[in-house]
């Protein structure tokens, strides 16, 4: 399943998010696009909309961080500062990938597709014909 989400405002992208956690119920959303083209915004919307109540800081320098919500645990994760693959072993983090408690939703997930699920939620971050619009392109894998 594929669907194109058009954004013209930041509470359009709010409003997306809900629909995304509605239409495309996922473990690991990977959200790919450039700089700016909103990944953070969305992540902070679906970490809201999905029962985070925490402020949501960004984890570029952290690499992720992990925020309870019920017996679940919603995990964002910047992979912008990211070197090599090798930088996540001390983190465990293909263990957090596995774990089924975890939600993870990962910005620039393109730099470490080898070690994501294959099942798994894409959503595709790219301007609109406005300054404040977007397009989230949401993809069901495989
Ligand atoms: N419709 C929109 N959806 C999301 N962000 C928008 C929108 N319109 C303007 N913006 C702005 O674009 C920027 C997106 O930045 P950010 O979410 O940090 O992108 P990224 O994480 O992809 O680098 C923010 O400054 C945000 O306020
Ligand atoms: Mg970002």
């Amino acid at each position: 399943m594929i669907k194109n989400f058009h954004s013209d405002s930041l509470s359009d992208t709010d409003v997306i998010a809900g629909e995304i956690l509605s239409e495309f119920p996922a473990r690991i959303y990977a959200l790919i696009g450039d700089l700016g083209s909103g990944k953070t915004t969305l992540a902070k919307s679906l970490l809201y909309r999905a029962g985070v109540k925490d402020e949501v800081t960004s984890p570029t320098f952290i690499i992720f961080k992990k925020y309870p919500v019920g017996d679940r645990i919603y995990l964002h994760m910047d992979c912008y500062r990211l070197e090599s693959l090798e930088e996540l072993k001390p983190l465990h983090f293909k263990k957090e990938l596995a774990d089924p408690k975890n939600i993870c939703i990962i910005e620039w997930a393109d730099k470490i597709e080898e070690i994501l699920p294959k099942d798994r939620v894409e959503i595709r971050c790219t301007p609109g014909p406005h300054p404040d619009s977007r397009i989230f392109t949401v993809i069901q894998l495989p």
